[in-house]
């Protein structure tokens, strides 16, 4: 099946678990950039980020090309302040007609706090589209793990 893999990441947890799905499904990442970047350290980062997660932002991208007829797209977000990152916000409001009829996952990047707020988030967002599977990884780049692989391998093998 065509996937696309979507990911916004700040510090290099998403693109990695984006990049290890990419392999395993041999499928294309697109990236999401915001064109204000978020700050990358110290509190600021924290601040600003979890603010606009908060608030509900939709920060504008610049400019990428989604393939209209991928069948299958893969979310890939951390979690902010418990809600999935602003950048994907953007994503799903302007691709929401895009998105109908495909097959939607989720792969959701946390430090260890719970996603469901997130999961909800994004049903909502999907306007009903139904979210067929969505995995959680901690830290995937700064704290790799063998069980993180083998869960990552058996998300992919699902989702194939
Ligand atoms: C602004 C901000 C808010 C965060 N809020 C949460 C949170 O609510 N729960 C959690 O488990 N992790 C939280 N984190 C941690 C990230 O979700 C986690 O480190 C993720 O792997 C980062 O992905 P990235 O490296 O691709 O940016 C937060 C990180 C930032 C920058």
């Amino acid at each position: 099946m065509q996937t696309t893999i979507v990911y916004y990441s700040l510090s290099g947890n998403c693109r990695f678990a984006a990049e290890g799905a990419a392999a395993l499904l041999g499928a294309e990442t697109m990236e999401l950039v915001p064109e204000k970047a978020y700050p990358e350290k110290g509190f600021a980062k924290f601040f600003h980020g979890g603010k606009s997660a908060v608030f509900g932002e939709a920060p504008a991208l610049r400019p990428y090309s989604f393939p209209a007829e991928t069948e299958q797209v893969l979310l890939v977000t951390p979690i902010w302040a418990g809600r999935i990152a602003p950048p994907l916000r953007s994503f799903l409001l302007r691709e929401r007609e895009a998105l109908r009829g495909k097959r939607v996952a989720a792969l959701f990047c946390c430090s260890g706090g719970g996603t469901e707020k997130a999961a909800a988030q994004l049903r909502e967002l999907l306007d009903g589209a139904d979210l067929e599977a969505a995995l959680t990884l901690v830290d995937p780049k700064d704290k790799p793990s063998e069980e993180k692989h083998r869960a990552l391998a058996d998300f992919c093998a699902k989702l194939k």
